[in-house]
Formats: structure tokens, sequence, C-alpha cells
């Protein structure tokens, strides 16, 4: 293919940057026409569905031209083109393609013929200099899948591009150093810095921080391991959100290619750090209650990820659940079922990932103190059953633990450190979690009805136990079969080939809200 016609009287350059659409990008040609002076009409359009940012983007480039001493003509006609015209490009990371685009249409700038090969993805600041832009690995991919060698970028998304095998990524410092770059040697041009390396554990949230609440610590340890959801009951600064924040840092490390799909979709939404490459810890999401339900779940005109998807491979956290309004709390329930939702936008159906593990938290009753050892609370019996209603039964039915979270006697708040900490119980998660992977290629918690009956059995003691549990507290089926992953990961972590009496009832004891006397 031809990329550069030279016509008399008129230029036409095309050049390769990208858009992003959900959290996939996909590949932008654009083409910038200049008419020679004698034709100029002075005006500079940009047509193929730009947004308002897109389309700011010509009174930006033009300056920055200048400002690069490359433009020497500003009044002539220039007419930029995006292509595919069918889907709609926002944002400012087309700066770049268009300045270099007007640039080369100018033969005293002396540019070489630019070829396919070559990706551009930046903002430029007045004086030519590139500016970072979001969901640059998601464009990154795409340029690079249509066959891009060479890209270059911001410095601040260098390391981010630099994710992407088979692509020799630069980062000039401003328009006139790419251009000397192009006219020079490729090669000359400032490779990105090494990332920053990131750890899959926040160090500055361990489990052995939590002073006692040894049973909440095994709670959280069994959820884990399973990818079990938890809800956890307990008075106001009893320690859930402080629990709750710790899960992260017990699970197993991101492989590479979860890392790769979490650096996507933060990058995507403009969460990444600048000059941050891969994303090795878990998300930790904890949307307040006043979140909306496309902020929830994704949304709006451009279509970005919302919590549950920021939270993919790792925790959503929802504090004082019954506080979130129903229908937002309803619409989480196809995602968290699925690991994965999809939007609708005029033509483009666009699918975000959301396999994340659900903590919940919750006070037992309006005031807090209900069953607390010294504190009284202060609601009638009719506002507490009002406040628990308040739960969504179908989110609820999501949930595989449920676990009373006491308060702490002050003086175990003084006491020194103690339990396991987080890179102990993650080994023993590891280790669990091998176990449900060779024999069934899933965690426990993402069993359906088969496979719960196919692997999850328990011996013949810890059936007759559940039996006689299901009578006398009235439990549901669901709450059978949860019961029964809850203690398949109970013996997956104690390395038992099947459940028995003792993680039979231990799982029954984490389903608080199933009982009629609670
Ligand atoms: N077991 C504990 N060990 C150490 N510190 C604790 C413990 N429990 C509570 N704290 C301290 O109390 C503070 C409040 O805890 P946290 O916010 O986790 O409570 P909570 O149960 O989420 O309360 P609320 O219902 O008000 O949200 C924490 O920041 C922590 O400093
Ligand atoms: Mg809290
Ligand atoms: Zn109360």
């Amino acid at each position: 293919m031809r990329l550069v016609h030279n016509l008399p009287g008129m230029q036409l350059v095309c050049l390769l940057a990208a858009g992003v659409e959900g959290v996939e990008g996909f590949p932008v040609t654009v083409e910038v026409h200049r008419d020679s002076p004698s034709f100029g009409t002075g005006r500079t359009s940009i047509v193929g569905l730009p947004d308002a940012a897109v389309r700011e983007g010509m009174e930006r480039v033009l300056p920055a031209v200048m400002a690069s001493g490359l433009a020497h003509r500003p009044t002539d006609h220039v007419v930029v083109n995006l292509a595919p015209a069918d889907r709609r490009k926002e944002g400012a990371a087309f700066d770049l393609a268009i300045a270099l685009g007007l640039t080369a249409t100018m033969e005293e700038n002396g540019l070489p013929a630019l070829g396919d090969d070559l990706g551009l993805l930046a903002e430029l600041a007045l004086d030519g200099r590139l500016r970072p832009v979001r969901g640059v690995l998601a464009m990154a991919v795409a340029l690079r899948d249509a066959g891009v060698q060479r890209l270059a970028v911001a410095p601040e998304n260098a390391a981010e591009a630099a994710v992407v095998a088979g692509l020799d990524v630069r980062a000039p410092r401003d328009l006139r150093a790419l251009v000397e770059g192009l006219r020079g040697a490729w090669t000359d041009l400032p490779r990105p810095p090494a990332a920053a390396p990131t750890t899959q554990a926040d160090e500055h949230a361990d489990l052995s921080d939590v002073r006692g609440q040894d049973h909440a610590k095994r709670a959280l340890m069994i959820c884990a391991a399973g990818g079990h959801n938890l809800l956890m009951i307990g008075p106001p600064g009893s320690g859930k959100t402080m629990l709750a924040r710790r899960l992260p840092g017990l699970l197993p490390p991101m492989t590479d290619p979860e890392s790769l799909e979490v650096t996507r979709i933060h990058s995507v939404a403009g969460l990444l750090d600048h000059g941050a490459g891969l994303v090795r810890r878990r998300p930790f999401r904890a949307p307040h209650h006043s979140v909306s339900a496309v902020g929830l779940i994704g949304g709006g005109p451009y279509p970005r990820p919302g919590e549950v998807s920021l939270a993919h491979h790792g925790v959503l956290f929802l504090d004082e659940l019954p506080e979130y309004p129903r229908p937002v709390l309803e619409s989480l329930r196809q995602p968290l079922e699925d690991g994965h939702l999809t939007i609708s936008r005029s033509a483009a159906r666009l699918d975000f990932p959301s396999r994340c593990m659900l903590v919940a938290a919750m006070n037992p009753c309006p005031c807090g103190w209900l069953g607390h050892p010294t504190r009284a609370c202060t609601d009638n019996q009719e506002a507490v059953h009002r406040y628990r209603r308040r739960i969504s039964g179908p989110l609820l039915d999501r949930i595989d633990l449920h676990l009373e979270v006491p308060a702490q006697k002050p003086q175990a708040l003084d006491a020194p450190a103690s339990g396991p900490d987080s890179a102990t119980v993650r080994e023993r998660v590891l280790a669990a979690r091998q176990r449900m992977l060779e024999r069934q290629r899933r965690a426990n918690a993402a069993l359906d009805g088969r496979g719960v009956r196919q692997h999850c059995r328990p011996d013949d003691a810890g059936m007759a136990l559940l039996h006689q549990a299901v009578e006398e507290l009235g439990l549901s089926a669901q709450a059978h079969d949860r019961i029964l992953k809850v203690a398949r990961t109970i013996a997956d972590l104690d390395g038992h080939e099947k459940a028995g009496l003792e993680q039979v009832s231990e799982a029954i004891g984490y389903r608080l809200l199933d009982r009629q006397t609670w």
C-alpha cells in the first residue's frame, strides 16, 4: 500500500494511530490532506466521527507544529480524516499522528515516506511536547496486531506500551525530536525506562496487623482459597474494612495474562500511574454506597469500565451493604455470575471483564450495636428487620460465607501482632487452589450444581450432618450447595480427600443469615 501521495498542488499523508472502544483498541488511519497556498482557504477541518476532544486536537496541533519550527504555511487548507469513519473517536491520542502528518505534507521538512509499520499515540502540548493518554496498552496491542512495529508514545506511557511484545517503543520528548528521529535514526530516540517494580501484595496491609479475630482471618483464608464471596456482619470499628483490605494479599499472585487484562482495564479507565508498567497487585475496589449503576457496572456515552470491571481478578468491597440502592445491587448479579458483562452502545456491543470476588460488610442493625457486649442497641425489632431486608436476596444468593465479626476488647487491640502473616496464608491458599485446579480446573466457588455433586460430596458423617442442618435450620437448596463448596475448600486447605464432619460443621457455621434465629 502506498501511503504518501504527492499530487501537484496537494499533499496527502496517511499515518496510523488508534482508538479505544470498551477495553479494546482499534487501529485508526489518520489521513492528513493539505492544499497548497494557491488553492488554500486557510480553514482546517476534521472528519470521521471525532468527539470534542479530537476536534480540539486541531487547535493544539497547529501551534505545536509551528512551535516545533516545522510549519511555515499555517493558513493552508487542511482536512483530517479518521478512518474507519463509522467508529467513534474520542480523546486526544490522535494529536501526534495529525501533527506528524501535517509536518510530512510539507516537503521542506524532509521526512522520508512513512509506512504503516509506524504507530503514533500521544496528545500534544502547545509547545510540541508529547503528553500521556489513557488506553495505551489496548491501543498498542491493536496496532501490533495490525502490523505496526515501531510505536512512538509520551515518556509517561512508555513503560505501559513496552509491555506489548513485538513493538519497538520509543518515547521522544517532543514532536521535533520525533521528526529528527524519523529523518535520522529511529534507534536514537529514547527507549522506555524500566518500569518501577510492583509487588503482588500490599506491604502496608498485612494480615498480621489485625489483632485477634482469628475466626475472621480463617474465614478470609477460606474465601481466598476457594474464591468464595463473603459477607461480614459486625459493629462499627470491629475491623471489617481492615480485614477486607487484606484479602487481595492472600490470593495467589496474578499470572502474566491476568496482569495484562487488569493493566488494560485500568489504563482504559485512566487509572494507571504515569510511568507504570504491568499491574502486578490484585485490585481492591471499594465504591461508596452513593455509587450509580453506571459507576458500578460501567457505561456512559463512551462506555468506561465500572467498579466491577476495575475489580477484575481482585476484590470488590461493598461497605455498609444495606445502604446501596437495591437496583444498583441487583445489577451486580449477572456480572458476578458470568465474570463479564456486555454494554450495547448504538452499533457496538462492548464486552467488559468482571471476574472478581465480592466482599460485603454491614452492621447487625441500623445503630450498629446489636449484640455488643457493653453497648446497648437503640433499635426496635421492626427497624432491625427492615434494615436486614434491604440487602437484596438475589445478591445474597451469590455469597457463600456469612461471618460474624465481633467487637474486640480494648486489651486485644493493644496486644502484639498475632497470627500468620499474609505470605504464610498465601502459601496455604496456593496449595489448596492447586488441588482444585488439578481436580476440576476451577476454584470451588465457580462450580455449578453438577460440579458440586461431582466434586464436593462429603463423607457419610458429613452428609448426615448437612441433612440434619438443612432440616433443623430450614436451609434452602442454595445454602445446601454453598455449604458443600465451602466444606470442600476447607478440606482442600487441610489436604483431605473428602470433607468430613468437621469441615461440614465449620461450613454450616458460615451461614449466619440462613438461620431463622438471627
Ligand atoms: N482487630 C483489630 N486489630 C487492629 N486494629 C483494629 C482491629 N479492629 C479495629 N481496629 C482499628 O479500628 C479501626 C476501625 O476498623 P475498621 O474500619 O476496619 O472497622 P469496621 O468494622 O469497618 O467499622 P465500620 O462498621 O465503622 O465500618 C481500624 O482502622 C483499626 O485501626
Ligand atoms: Mg468499615
Ligand atoms: Zn441497633
